[in-house]
């Protein structure tokens, strides 16, 4: 099944990524992560990537669809794939259609009131990838999965993520309408327990 995750930054689609891809055998597939692990490698498409995202605006879209049409080439992806954060503008979107078939869309739904705070208090293990947020880590400072440095992101500020927010309502809202309109988008409440979210989100695929 080829599954797209929509959501505002920090509704919790890499969160609950992790979970349905360990569940469901899917490869998780996020733009952001590749783009920062190009940014971390120095590469050229990191370079790039760099000037955008440190300022929340969206990576040119010839760069960011060479990137995902190449990687859903890949032998991993033969039997489906979770897409967490592509596409996320309309002209995306039609290109993903043109390299590729949506079976369902996942719309994590959270009040936008609510992610200030869940991003700027997030932590990212260094190793696995997993997010947490300082008010459940009580104090603790490495990855509960795999014991991993927690690191924050250099997008996770106030500043930044007010872009971000305002990116994802301009550009990537209009793709709930899209999707509608294909018959294939799925909303999930994604405020609560995120073990509740999660049980939802398989309650919609099942
Ligand atoms: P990307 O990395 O995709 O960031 P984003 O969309 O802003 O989303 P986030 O990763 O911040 O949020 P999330 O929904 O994954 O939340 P999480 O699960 O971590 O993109 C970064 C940048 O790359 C973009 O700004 C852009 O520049 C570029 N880019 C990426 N894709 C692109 C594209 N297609 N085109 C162009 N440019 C692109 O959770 C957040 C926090 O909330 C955590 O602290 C977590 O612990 C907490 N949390 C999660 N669930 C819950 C819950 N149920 N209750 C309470 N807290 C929760
Ligand atoms: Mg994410
Ligand atoms: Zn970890």
């Amino acid at each position: 099944m080829n599954i797209i995750l929509l959501g505002a930054p920090g509704a919790g689609k890499g969160t609950q990524a992790t979970r349905i891809s360990e569940k469901f055998g899917l490869p998780h597939i996020s733009t952001g992560d590749i783009f920062r692990d190009n940014i971390k490698r120095g590469t050229e498409i990191g370079l790039l990537a760099k000037s955008y995202t440190d300022k929340g605006q969206l990576v040119p879209d010839e760069v960011t669809c060479k990137i995902v049409e190449e990687r859903l080439k890949a032998p991993d992806c033969k039997d489906g794939y979770l897409l967490d954060g592509f596409p996320r503008n309309l002209f995306q979107a039609q290109e993903l259609d043109k390299f590729s078939k949506v079976d369902a869309v996942l719309n994590i739904d959270v009040d936008l009131s609510l992610l200030m705070a869940r991003l700027c208090g997030r932590r990212v293990c260094k190793n696995c990838g997993e997010s947490y947020h300082v008010d459940f880590l009580g104090g603790k400072a490495d990855c509960e999965r795999c014991g991993g440095e927690l690191y924050q992101r250099k997008d996770d500020n106030e500043e930044t993520v007010g872009n971000r927010l305002r990116v994802y309502n301009e550009q990537t809202a209009p793709l709930i309408e899209y999707y509608t309109k294909k018959g294939v988008l799925r909303s999930v409440n994604g405020v609560g327990d995120i073990e509740e979210v999660f049980a939802r989100i398989c309650e919609v695929l099942r």
